[in-house]
């Protein structure tokens, strides 16, 4: 990740972005989704950690006290803020047992978002390490998958 893609990247004014409501840009070498939903904006890698699909249209669902992204591609949940997986851990076959969320650990890469005078900036994520959704992103992201 080059230096120009550790600060902050203008996206839009807020008003744009709000009305919307779902934006994919390009930062340095990645697609971002930006989503505003419930007047908070969030930003991850827009291609799904499972087999890369587009989240730009996903719905949203309030899962274990979380806001989840819903994949559209074979559904896989993932939380806004943290790009945690989620999953129903309930066993179809004990229908006395209620169901159960559970989490995958963090599977997509999410980005801080900032506002400054009315604007929409995204801070692409420094956290450390591989993470699956850098696959769909970018060849280094492919090649660090190897060394994971
Ligand atoms: Fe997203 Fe499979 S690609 S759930």
């Amino acid at each position: 990740m080059s230096e120009e893609e550790t600060v902050p990247f203008l996206v839009a004014s807020k008003k744009e972005l709000i009305e919307a409501k779902r934006t994919n840009i390009t930062v340095g070498d990645r697609v971002i989704v930006v989503i505003h939903h419930q007047g908070v904006f969030y930003a991850m890698d827009a291609h799904c950690y499972h087999a890369g699909g587009s989240l730009i249209n996903g719905d949203i669902e309030e899962i274990n006290n979380k806001l989840c992204i819903v994949c559209p591609k074979h559904k896989y949940k993932i939380s806004l803020a943290e790009g945690e997986g989620i999953y129903n851990a309930s066993n179809p076959k004990d229908k006395d047992k209620p169901p159960c969320w559970l989490s995958k650990g963090i599977k997509q890469r999410v980005h801080k978002v900032t506002e400054v005078d009315g604007n929409i900036y995204v801070t692409l994520s420094k956290t450390p390490g591989w993470i699956e959704s850098d696959y769909y992103q970018t060849e280094k992201g492919r090649a660090e998958m190897k060394k994971a």
